[in-house]
């Protein structure tokens, strides 16, 4: 298993959606001033770690995940050296920045790919992949075809206007196709890597890396990605040993070995994450009619592939998923989130869910958001004019907010002691205490239904027992008598050698 950076085993991290979480300038749009402006806000949270979605030059036909220029920022967020600030006034607050890597594919209008689609070979030629002929499909990808001098289809990976990068094929099989040990791929790779280093360089802590599992094609049990990813780790550990590497794979078998420190448990996939917040009969709703027995049998398989260390981040949501909110009332948020604040691997909060932020229904599509986009709205601060995020006319916000009056902030529930904010805060704050409850701290599940039961233990021995309970109904667990740490919802009570917790509550009981 690949060290990780001290400071990743301790870490609780703070997704921002650079769009959307501050103007400073008054355009509407988030920027690199604003959110440099709300770090003291995130430290207090408790966060001690920033995700940034992708920030650098884009068309923006999908958010900034469609890259036409990997080392300069998008001016609508400021520049090189805004971005670099931000980093220095993180590192300030003892806080680290992970920028999104988005190696897997480009936009069109990036200078690699009009390269690309010469007739005439160059530099960029075997940059993405290249069927020979516009006539041949690559079989089962999606390509972009007929927009080039070049005879060719390229590969598309997203959506259609995003081509490929060429990292090679794991046993090419038509004679378009190259060998990851091609130069063609071996450039790219090594492109990246200079990518890397330009940010790393800028004061970056390292990266969460987008579709990080299919960059090489026809490589279905991941064994030459894994390969890829093991030469970046040779990179990293002798340029950058400290910076931390986190994954969009889901398979933490895989990624793990390719030397990444963490990886997401998704909502796609076999992972049953949806089972837990995004169903219909989700298992955190005080209705009591969900199922976490499948959540909790894949988690462990993932659990003992990755060597029983906590590597797996479970996020509250993030940009591409419904937000909490649209299937959990305000008390299931805060169980939601005493389970999600004690388990391990890294805790990802997307911003906004610390107050509950809602989807906001019925949005035109923003920018390749489509179903995402009532996500991804404008935070929430306070109740002066566009919710405190942004000084510009109402019409000229990135994308309309929650029009509810009643829409939570923050200031309205920093003010209010019972509130969602104060409840994450004290379980961030209660995970700080806490070694056993932190992210590579061991996970023994006890019960798997309502409730949900865990044992976490700390390298030195020391334990805590996690009830959780989201329905309605009471329930007992017979264990012996520890000192209660923290109760989220009503009450419990320790009587006749049960610990009796009541409907919507969870317990955190530290193990003398
Ligand atoms: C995953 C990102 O999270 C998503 O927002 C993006 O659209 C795709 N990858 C394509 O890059």
């Amino acid at each position: 298993m690949t060290k990780q950076p001290e400071w990743l085993n301790t870490a609780v991290f703070y997704e921002i959606y650079p769009q959307s979480f501050m103007d400073s300038n008054g355009d509407g749009i988030g920027d690199f001033n604003g959110i440099i402006s709300k770090l003291d806000y995130i430290k207090e949270l408790g966060c001690t770690a920033i995700w940034m979605n992708p920030c650098f030059d884009s068309p923006f036909g999908d958010a900034g995940y469609d890259v036409s220029d990997y080392k300069k920022v998008a001016p609508r967020y400021g520049t090189n050296a805004d971005l670099k600030k931000l980093f220095k006034e993180a590192h300030k607050r003892n806080m680290h920045v992970l920028l999104d890597l988005v190696p897997g594919h480009t936009s069109v209008e990036h200078k690699w790919f009009k390269e690309s689609m010469k007739a005439q070979k160059n530099e960029f030629t075997d940059r993405y992949i290249w069927t020979d002929s516009i006539w041949k499909e690559p079989s089962g990808y999606g390509s972009l075809r007929g927009i080039s001098d070049r005879d060719g289809s390229c590969v598309v990976n997203f959506f259609s206007h995003q081509p490929a990068l060429n990292y090679g094929f794991y046993k090419p099989s038509e004679s378009w196709q190259q060998s990851f040990d091609d130069p063609g791929p071996q450039a790219t790779l090594e492109a990246m890597k200079d990518v890397m280093r330009f940010w790393l360089n800028l004061g970056a802590d390292g990266f969460r890396v987008d579709m990080a599992g299919s960059l090489v094609k026809n490589d279905e049990d991941g064994k030459g990605t894994i390969r890829l990813w093991k030469n970046v780790r040779a990179f990293l550990d002798k340029e950058f040993p400290s910076a931390a590497m986190v994954s969009e794979w889901g398979e933490p078998d895989k990624s793990l070995q390719g030397g990444f420190h963490m990886d997401f448990l998704l909502h796609f996939g076999p992972s049953h994450y949806n089972d837990l917040f995004r169903c219909r009969e989700p298992y955190f709703s005080s209705r009591g009619k969900g199922d976490v027995k499948e959540f909790v049998k894949k988690y462990l398989e993932n659990y003992e592939k990755s060597e029983r260390k906590g590597l797996i981040c479970i996020p509250s949501g993030n940009h591409d998923m419904d937000r909490l909110a649209r299937s959990l009332n305000p008390q299931e948020m805060k169980i939601a989130f005493a389970f999600l604040l004690t388990m391990p691997g890294a805790p990802f909060i997307y911003y906004g869910d610390e107050i509950g932020m809602r989807y906001v229904e019925g949005l035109v599509s923003k920018e390749g958001g489509y179903g995402r986009t009532g996500a991804r709205s404008p935070m929430q601060w306070d109740s002066s004019k566009n919710a405190g995020f942004s000084s510009a006319e109402k019409k000229k916000l990135y994308i309309p907010q929650d029009p509810a009056p009643d829409r939570p902030t923050v200031k309205q529930q920093m003010a209010d002691k019972s509130s969602l904010w104060h409840e994450v805060n004290a379980l961030i704050s209660l995970r700080m205490q806490t070694p056993a409850l932190q992210n590579l701290g061991e996970i023994d599940f006890i019960e798997t239904g309502y409730p949900l039961v865990y044992k976490r233990t700390a390298v030195d021995g020391k334990a805590c027992m996690v009830i959780i309970n989201p329905s309605q109904k009471k329930c007992e667990v017979k264990m012996k008598e520890g000192q209660v740490l923290h109760i989220t919802g009503k009450g419990a009570e320790y009587k006749n050698g049960c610990y009796k917790v009541e409907g919507g509550t969870a317990v955190i009981i530290n193990l003398a």
